[in-house]
């Protein structure tokens, strides 16, 4: 059986280097504030003009699979174990993206330690599958699983919704994120709000918390209405937009999407580990200069 390091990297494969991937982490501290309804349905509604993959970063308490009502046969378990790679556990959702399933139940994956963790982020960089946006759904809480996930993404986009105790816990993971990952860009994303117009003010109220104790910049990108089509969407396995394509809900998603598909990748790497981090390299222009 090859070794955990080089089932991570096999192939070492170069031709799915290029063009750079958006890589976006759904995050947000608290849990049942929406992460993984927020990451499959901006999955969803990217797909029909980017090639997505969606990764199930909640690693030992696999949901992805279950909201999409797939079935995987292979896991992270079985990459992490060297039986298979990346490319080979990928599944296709019927919404037009890949996803990279979890396993669920899998106590061993939810306490991955910190380094075989960035060994999961670098091997992303050995895909041969070809793609332009890499959404994480990250676990609840700030473990280090959910910290090494956000700082190795481009975009970090914390989903709050109108409870104490989801603003407490976002602030906590942008604090920890903040102060121990080098991470000063955050946006924000308000959840299940009730009324327009609702999702700006929990927004302002957030930032005026953040802004006094942490150096931090804050986007407000914008707000998904509370929708029971979501909820029946959920129940049913499906995305908001399979069942439901005109409702609040997947209308907000759209928008949510033609945002996103604005956000800048970053001209070079930051000096964290990130996913591809070669792409960014090869974007980064050499400056003789600075070699000699
Ligand atoms: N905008 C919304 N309107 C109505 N219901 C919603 C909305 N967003 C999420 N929900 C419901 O809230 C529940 C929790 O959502 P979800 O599982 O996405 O949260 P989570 O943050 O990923 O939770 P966890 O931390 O446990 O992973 C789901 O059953 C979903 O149906
Ligand atoms: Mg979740």
């Amino acid at each position: 059986m090859p070794s955990r390091e080089m089932s991570l990297m096999d192939g070492g494969k170069l031709a799915g280097l290029g063009r750079p991937v958006q890589v976006i982490a759904v995050t947000g501290g608290k849990g049942g504030v929406g992460k993984t309804s927020v990451a499959v349905n901006l999955a969803a509604a990217l797909a029909p003009s980017r090639r997505v993959l969606l990764l199930d970063g909640d690693l030992g308490l696999a949901n992805v699979d279950v909201f999409l009502g797939l079935s995987p046969r292979y896991t992270l378990a079985h990459v992490l174990s060297g039986e298979r790679t990346l490319d080979e556990i990928l599944v296709e959702a019927p919404q037009g993206f890949h996803i990279v399933p979890a396993a669920s139940g899998a106590a061993h994956l939810a306490n991955l330690d910190a380094a075989t963790h960035l060994g999961l982020v670098q091997a992303f960089s050995a895909l041969a599958t070809r793609l332009d946006v890499l959404i994480i759904d990250t676990a609840a809480g700030i473990a280090h699983g959910v910290t090494q996930f956000s700082q190795a993404a481009q975009q970090v986009l914390v989903v709050i919704c109108d409870e104490p105790a989801s603003l407490t816990d976002a602030y906590a993971l942008v604090k920890v994120l903040s102060r121990n990952h080098g991470v000063r860009r955050f946006r924000v994303l308000a959840n299940m709000t009730r009324t327009h117009g609702m999702g700006e003010e929990l927004f302002r109220r957030f930032e005026r918390v953040t802004a006094r104790f942490l150096d931090v910049v804050l986007d407000f990108v914008g707000e998904i209405p509370e929708d029971d089509c979501l909820r029946r969407a959920v129940r049913a396995q499906r995305t908001v937009f399979d069942l439901y394509p005109s409702s609040p809900a997947a209308r907000a998603f759209k928008r949510l999407a033609g945002r996103a598909d604005t956000w800048p990748v970053p001209a070079g790497p930051r000096g964290n580990l990130e996913f591809f981090v070669e792409r960014l390299v090869q974007r980064t222009p050499v400056r003789l200069e600075a070699v000699r």
